[in-house]
């Protein structure tokens, strides 16, 4: 297959995790006798840096061209003080609008190896595999009106979701348990929230279409507890974007560490597949991030976007091996440097095509 990959590196830990995610790619395409295009553009604070906005006509261009796009990461502390629309973050929600990327796929699972690398006990942890089905173009993030009076002393954002919104991701979440366990909690806050008794409500409804779907509803507060206290209890998650966005980051640290989660962002066009993670400052330039977030989504891009599951199992398996060499980021407990666990992911690929 001939496939043409925009990659967006990013701030941060971006390019580091990005060009870790690009060599397992480029292995993997020899490996299976694809041809992948790469073609890197600016985006966020990057982009600002060389004067333009954060999200660069030239690389929305490119993203609409491509058959599937690859982000690092954007925001920089530098940034921190700008208004909304010149931060590099405005770039990450613009592009999700623009390509209607409405549905964001967030896996965490427990790897074999890092039963006792998060905070959890190993038998709390055993069995964890949630998918955290998060609506990415609604709500609190995109909702007016917005603002900040011009005194500063008032501030409002507004949640706003319609029937049709909550209808397409939650069929996204169906469809999604349905390949798995079969069991979908639908996380909100009905008993304050207009916005989630709709949401509720609604897939209340929907579940009539799926009965081989054990439905069950949750507060996004008691839901976070749950995370804490059993996470193994979950299959897929469906909540709305901010909930989404915390539930997530809380999943990672269950399962070890926010570097190792991946997520797919799709839509009715090109998708985009990225890290849970930011661009961690703290981290940035040091060759010690974990890029096993960035690599399998990289195998997210190729089972999602290009329908080449053999490949996106195989880099899958390889990220298992190498968790269990072991060969791990300090975040996980280990020593190696995020361009060692690279290489060592993507020599796996190699071994298990050649045996
Ligand atoms: P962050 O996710 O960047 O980092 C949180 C913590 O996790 C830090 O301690 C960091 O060192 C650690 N961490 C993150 N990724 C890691 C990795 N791959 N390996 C090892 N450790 C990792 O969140 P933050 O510090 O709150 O935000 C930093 C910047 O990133 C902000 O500007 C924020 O807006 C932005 N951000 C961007 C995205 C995105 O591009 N998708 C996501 C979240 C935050
Ligand atoms: C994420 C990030 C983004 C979000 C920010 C950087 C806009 O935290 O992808 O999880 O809140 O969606
Ligand atoms: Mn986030």
């Amino acid at each position: 297959m001939n496939a043409r990959i925009v990659l967006l590196p990013g701030d941060g830990v971006g390019p580091e995790v990005i060009s870790a995610a690009r060599l397992v790619l480029e292995r993997v395409a020899a490996a299976f006798g694809h041809h992948f295009h790469f073609d890197t553009r600016t985006i966020g604070g990057a982009a600002l840096r060389q004067g333009s906005n954060p999200l660069p006509d030239d690389t929305v261009a490119a993203c609409l061209e491509a058959d599937a796009i690859l982000l690092g990461a954007v925001g920089a502390p530098e940034f921190d003080d700008q208004p909304p629309h010149r931060r590099p973050e405005a770039a990450l929600l613009q592009i999700r609008q623009r390509l209607g990327l409405y549905a964001n796929l967030r896996p965490a699972r427990v790897w074999r190896g890092l039963e006792s690398a998060g905070p959890l006990k190993p038998e709390v942890l055993a069995r964890t595999d949630v998918l955290v089905v998060r609506e990415l173009t609604g709500g609190l993030y995109y909702g007016e009106p917005r603002g900040i009076s011009s005194d500063g002393e008032l501030a409002w954002n507004t949640m706003r979701y319609s029937r049709g919104e909550i209808e397409r991701i939650a069929r996204v979440a169906f469809e999604a348990a349905r390949t798995r366990r079969k069991q979908l909690t639908s996380v909100d806050k009905a008993n304050v929230l207009e916005t989630s008794r709709l949401w509720r409500n609604v897939v209340t409804e929907m579940a009539a279409e799926y009965p081989d779907v054990r439905l069950d509803h949750m507060y996004v507060d008691t839901c976070a507890m749950r995370v804490a206290l059993a996470p193994a209890s979950f299959d897929v998650i469906l909540t709305e974007n901010l909930f989404g966005d915390i539930i997530s980051d809380e999943a990672g640290a269950v399962v070890g560490s926010l570097g190792l989660l991946p997520s797919a962002s799709l839509g009715d066009g090109t998708g985009l597949f990225e890290p849970v993670h930011g661009s961690a400052p703290d981290i940035a330039g040091l060759d010690v991030a974990n890029p096993v977030g960035a690599i399998l989504s990289g195998a997210m891009l190729l089972r999602h976007a290009l329908r080449l599951e053999p490949e996106a199992a195989a880099i899958e398996s390889a990220v298992a091996a190498a968790i269990a060499i072991p060969r791990r980021t300090r975040d996980i407990g280990g020593i190696a440097s995020c361009s060692a666990v690279a290489q060592a992911i993507a020599d796996q690929i190699g071994n298990a095509q050649s045996s």
